[in-house]
C-alpha cells in the first residue's frame, strides 16, 4: 500500500482498462525550503497535454516522481491514479541523463549538439524500460489500452506485448523522429524499432516523422509499409522483426498533432485576475511600446541564442529601441545535470548580461531574463502583455507555447513568429514563419512583427485561433485513440475510444 503521497491505492488489486506510461508522472516530488516534501507539476508540455486526457478515461498513470531512490507507492492525486516507477541515482544518471537525454534527444533533434554512444547508459535504458513494461502489465486489466508516451521508453511497447499479448499498445512520440542517415548513426538502432513495433498504432507530431520511422523500418528490416502500415509476418517465420504473435500483425504508424486544452486557456484569460496581472507586467516593465516573449525549457533546441542574436543586432543598428522594446525571456531550468545543459546555460547568461550591459539603460533592461517556471496563470498574463511571442526553435516536436500563445489571444491581437522547424509550423501557417539560422531573415520577420497593423494582426490571429481551438488536445486523443481502436478492435479499445 502506498503512504506520504495522498490518498493510497492498492496495488495488488487496482487494474485499469486504460493505462497511459510516460517517464515522468504528472506530479514531481520536490522538498520545500524548510525541508517538508511536496508535488509539483512537472515540466514540459507531454504532462500538460495527457492531463486532460487521463482525468476523461478515469485510468492509470505509470511512471517516475521526478526523484531518484524515491520509495512512494501508489497514491491518488487531484482524481488521479498515479504507479510510480522507482529509480535508483545510477539509473536517473545512465538511464534518464544519459541515454534518453544525451543520446536520443540530440540525435532526434537533428544533432544540434553531439549525441554521446555509450553503451552502458544503453544497457541501463533497456533494463529501466523492462521495469515500465512490468508495472505496466501489473496495472493492466485483461484486453486493457496502454499508451506508451515519449523517446525514454521505446523499447516498452515490445516488452509489454512479450509480457501481455491481450493488450491494445499506443505509443506517441513526442519528438522528431529524425532521417534515417542520422538515426542510422545509432547502434542500437534495431533494438529501437523493433521495440517500436510492439506497439499496434505509433504516433508522431509531423507527417515526415512518421516518413522517416517508415523508411527507418524498410530500410533495417526489409519489410514493406504500404500506406503507412508496417506488415509483419507470424512468429516463427523466420523474418525479423516478427509480430511477436502466432498470426501475422499490422502495425500503423501515422502523425498525430498534438495540442493543448485551449478551452482552460480561453477560460483563464477571461478571468479579471489574469487581465489585471498581465496589466500589471506592463506597467512593471515601464509601459514600453512592443513587448516580445520567450517561454522555453532552456534547452539547445530551442533556439535561444539564435533570438538574442538577432535582437541584439537590431538594437545596434537602432532599428529598435530599448526605451520603448523589451524582450522577456522565461528560461526554464531543465536537465541541469546534462554537461550540455549546463554550458548552455553558462552561455545564455552570458549572452543576457553582454546585452544588457550594451543596450540597457538605467531605466530599461534589453532583456528581462528569468530562470523560473511559473504557474500557467501567470503564463498567460505574460502572454497577453506579450506583444510579439518569439519561437525559434532549431528543432522542436511539436511546441505547445505556439499553440497556447494563440489559445490566449481571445482579443485577436498579437504576433506569432513561429520556427519552421517546429513541429507547430504545419499547422498555423498565418505565424510569420522564419528559418532562425537565418538571422537577417529572422530579423525581418521581428520587425515586420513589431510594425504589423492591426487589421492584419486580427487577421492572422483570428485564423491561427480557429486551427487551435477546433484541434485541440481533445481532439488530438480521440483521434489517436479511435485510430488506435481501429487497428486493434477490441472491446475495451472501443470503450476508451469512445470515452474520449
Ligand atoms: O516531449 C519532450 C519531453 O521530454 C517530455 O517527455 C517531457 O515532459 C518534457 O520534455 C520535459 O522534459 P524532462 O521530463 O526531461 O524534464
Amino acid at each position: 500500500m502506498a503512504q506520504r503521497g495522498g490518498t493510497s491505492i492498492d496495488s495488488d488489486t487496482e487494474r485499469y482498462d486504460f493505462v497511459v506510461v510516460s517517464n515522468r508522472l504528472p506530479v514531481d516530488r520536490v522538498v520545500r525550503r524548510d525541508g517538508t516534501p511536496d508535488w509539483q507539476p512537472s515540466p514540459g508540455g507531454l504532462v500538460t497535454a495527457l492531463e486532460p486526457v487521463m482525468r476523461a478515461n478515469d485510468g492509470g498513470w505509470v511512471g517516475w516522481t521526478g526523484t531518484a531512490d524515491d520509495d512512494q507507492g501508489p497514491f491518488e492525486a487531484d482524481g488521479l491514479h498515479l504507479h510510480p516507477v522507482p529509480l535508483s541515482a545510477g539509473e536517473v544518471e545512465r538511464y534518464y541523463e544519459g541515454f534518453s537525454n544525451d543520446t536520443i534527444w540530440p540525435l532526434y533533434h537533428d544533432v544540434i549538439a553531439q549525441p554521446t554512444y555509450n553503451r552502458e547508459t544503453w544497457e541501463t535504458y533497456v533494463e529501466v524500460n523492462r521495469r515500465f513494461a512490468e508495472a505496466s502489465a501489473d496495472v493492466a486489466a485483461e484486453g486493457a489500452m496502454v499508451w506508451v508516451q515519449d523517446y525514454q521508453l521505446q523499447l516498452v511497447p515490445r516488452m509489454l506485448r512479450e509480457r501481455r499479448p491481450d493488450l491494445v499498445i499506443g505509443f506517441f512520440n513526442h519528438i522528431p523522429f529524425p532521417a534515417y542517415g542520422l538515426f542510422s548513426q545509432l547502434p542500437w538502432r534495431r533494438q529501437i524499432v523493433e521495440g517500436l513495433l510492439g506497439a499496434d498504432l505509433i504516433g508522431f507530431q509531423r507527417r515526415a516523422d512518421a516518413g522517416n520511422f517508415l523508411r527507418a523500418v524498410r530500410r533495417l528490416f526489409h519489410v514493406p509499409t504500404p500506406h503507412g502500415r508496417v506488415e509483419l509476418p507470424a512468429a516463427g517465420e523466420g523474418k525479423w522483426p516478427n509480430s511477436m504473435s502466432d498470426e501475422p500483425r499490422t502495425v500503423v504508424a501515422k502523425h498525430f498533432p498534438i495540442s493543448i486544452d485551449a478551452a482552460a486557456y480561453v477560460q483563464l484569460v477571461e478571468t479579471e485576475s489574469v487581465r489585471a496581472r498581465a496589466a500589471e507586467i506592463r506597467r512593471d516593465l515601464g509601459d514600453p511600446t512592443t513587448i516580445m516573449l520567450g517561454v522555453d525549457r532552456l534547452d539547445y533546441t530551442k533556439g535561444i541564442r539564435h533570438r538574442f542574436a538577432a535582437y541584439a543586432e537590431l538594437l545596434d543598428e537602432g532599428k529598435l529601441d530599448v526605451d520603448d522594446t523589451v524582450l522577456v525571456q522565461i528560461a526554464s531550468p531543465s536537465r541541469e545535470r546534462v554537461e550540455t545543459y549546463k554550458a548552455l546555460r553558462d552561455e545564455i547568461e552570458l549572452t543576457v548580461g553582454r546585452v544588457n550591459g550594451e543596450f540597457g539603460t538605467i531605466k530599461h533592461s534589453a532583456i528581462s531574463y528569468l530562470h523560473h517556471g511559473y504557474p500557467r496563470e501567470e503564463m498567460v498574463a505574460l502572454m497577453l502583455a506579450a506583444d510579439i511571442m518569439l519561437v525559434t526553435a532549431l528543432r522542436d516536436g511539436m511546441n505547445l507555447v505556439a499553440k497556447e500563445y494563440v489559445a490566449t489571444r481571445a482579443d485577436d491581437d498579437g504576433v506569432l513568429v513561429l520556427s519552421e522547424f517546429a513541429g507547430a509550423a504545419d499547422e498555423l501557417k498565418q505565424a510569420l514563419l522564419v528559418n532562425p539560422h537565418d538571422i537577417e531573415g529572422l530579423k525581418r520577420a521581428i520587425l515586420a512583427a513589431v510594425h504589423m497593423p492591426r487589421q492584419e494582426r486580427r487577421t492572422r490571429m483570428h485564423a491561427l485561433r480557429r486551427r487551435v481551438l477546433t484541434h485541440d488536445v481533445e481532439h488530438w486523443s480521440r483521434d489517436f485513440l479511435s485510430a488506435l481502436a481501429e487497428v486493434r478492435p477490441t472491446a475495451s479499445a472501443q470503450a476508451a475510444a469512445e470515452t474520449d
